[in-house]
């Protein structure tokens, strides 16, 4: 027996008398009996104090244990089927760590930028603790997945030269004296790293000045890079899709107790499975123009025809072949036809947007010089990856998946920034 049980483990301990060590998370109280919610961060459990089984000391707490004052309690553990928890604790004893002061989020409703600012502390409650919890599983999943299938991890840097994905999202810093930017995406390393481990994944922060204040940008966020040589698009989609699928099955059937916390429709949830549509920018575009949307050929789907187009399927949609212009200079030229690139984007079923982007990666040095040119990205700092394309180049493709859109997407989340410990916002660097 340990010297302390986690809640997360009571029913292991069916009639027998524990210790476990937590937080009051809520008190009730009627005549000759109360109850306290407790809490120790693994689940939350009803305990129950009767006059006659407690000191009169122990007893009296009810009128002095405050929210999250920090608490051990000696109990018996019982079944209680028609308890939302399922088991009780029959209290024996407590003792108290520390009284905590007014807690300043009660168990009420509060606005939402009130929450944030006390991040800190918000993170105790239910859905903020649900949600991290499925983003952990999520984490967990990706490195398995590719963990499992010959994938070497490759992590990689933080600081860079180079610019990936465009010009106008960079955070600069002063290297000593030197320009750099803060990371928007591990891919150009990875291009490198596949010809010396064949397929590699780098998963870690990627950081983006985005200016935009919507549900599903984060200047901060998390993304899953996996890179393989020898693929081409199809092989690509073929991994991406079958990725997902993945992580959404580890999530249902890995967190079935958050996910209901969080009140998600699980039926929608369990129709993720391969293959999933694959529709071209053009095929995209006509569904648009069949509803009526404003929008031009060339140009990028905003968040209204990513939804829309998304309406269309219960299942996530890649959309593939674009428009060279909208894509980055990395991007392969479609070999049938000049004007398109050979990109794909995954978009989430019911409105929650882009959660992957990938390409089959230009191999031709001739094309890839004539795109970094056109982009006016400096051409010596990109010497190291055109290397890539001079000794042995192959063909190759990779994605990223955006770790807080897909939790996000899984968890039902209003808003991204739900769905990252601490986020980090064009409004919000605090807590
Ligand atoms: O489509 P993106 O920009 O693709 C790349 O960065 C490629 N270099 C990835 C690759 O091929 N290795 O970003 C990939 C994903 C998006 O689909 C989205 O899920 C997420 O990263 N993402 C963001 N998530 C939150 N906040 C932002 N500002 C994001 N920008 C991109
Ligand atoms: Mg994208």
């Amino acid at each position: 027996m340990p010297d302390h049980v986690l809640v997360k483990h009571v029913p292991d301990y069916i009639d027998r008398e524990i210790t476990l060590r937590g937080w009051v998370y809520n008190i009730r109280k009627s005549g000759k009996i109360w109850f306290l919610i407790f809490r120790d961060g693994t689940n939350w459990i009803q305990c129950v104090v009767l006059k006659n089984e407690v000191s009169e000391e122990v007893f009296e707490m009810k009128n002095t244990l405050t929210q999250e004052s920090s608490i051990e309690i000696r109990g018996l553990v019982q079944k209680a089927p028609r308890q939302e928890f399922g088991y009780e604790i029959l209290v024996k004893d407590i003792k108290i760590y520390q009284i905590a002061e007014e807690y300043p989020i009660a168990l009420k409703e509060h606005g939402i930028e009130f929450l944030l600012d006390n991040r800190h502390l918000w993170l105790r409650s239910r859905k903020p603790n649900a949600v991290l919890k499925v983003r952990a599983e999520v984490e967990n999943a990706c490195r398995d997945f590719f963990n499992e299938r010959d994938f070497v991890l490759v992590d990689s840097p933080m600081f860079t030269p180079n610019a990936a994905e465009g010009t106008t999202t960079l955070f600069e810093t002063d290297y000593f004296g030197r320009k750099a930017y803060l990371t928007q995406s591990g891919q150009l390393y990875s291009e490198a790293a596949i010809m010396a481990f064949n397929k590699t994944y780098c998963f870690g922060p990627c950081f983006r000045a985005e200016k935009s204040k919507t549900r599903r940008h984060l200047t901060e966020f998390w993304m899953i890079e996996p890179e393989m040589a020898f693929y081409d698009i199809h092989d690509n989609m073929d991994l991406a899709e079958e990725f997902v699928s993945y992580l959404v099955e580890r999530a249902v059937t890995h967190c079935p107790e958050e996910l209901k916390i969080l009140e998600r429709d699980l039926s929608k949830l369990e129709k993720i499975i391969p293959p999933f549509p694959r529709i071209t920018y053009d095929e995209a575009v006509d569904i648009l123009k069949k509803k009526g949307l404003d929008f031009e050929w060339g140009n990028d789907f905003g968040a209204p025809h990513e939804t829309a187009i998304s309406e269309d399927f219960d299942k996530p949609v890649m959309i593939w072949k674009w428009p060279a212009e909208t894509k980055a200079f990395y991007m392969k030229r479609d070999p049938e036809d000049e004007r398109y690139v050979l990109g794909v984007d995954m978009i989430a079923p019911e409105g929650f947007g882009e959660i992957i982007g990938g390409s089959q990666r230009e191999d031709d040095i001739d094309k890839l010089l004539a795109r970094i040119q056109k982009e006016n990205l400096p051409e010596e700092i990109f010497n190291w990856f055109i290397d890539v394309r001079r000794y042995g180049s192959v063909p190759h493709s990779g994605f990223g998946l955006g770790l807080e859109r897909t939790v996000q997407w899984i968890c039902g989340s209003h808003h991204i920034r739900e769905c990252i410990p601490w986020p980090r916002t064009m409004v919000r660097l605090n807590p």
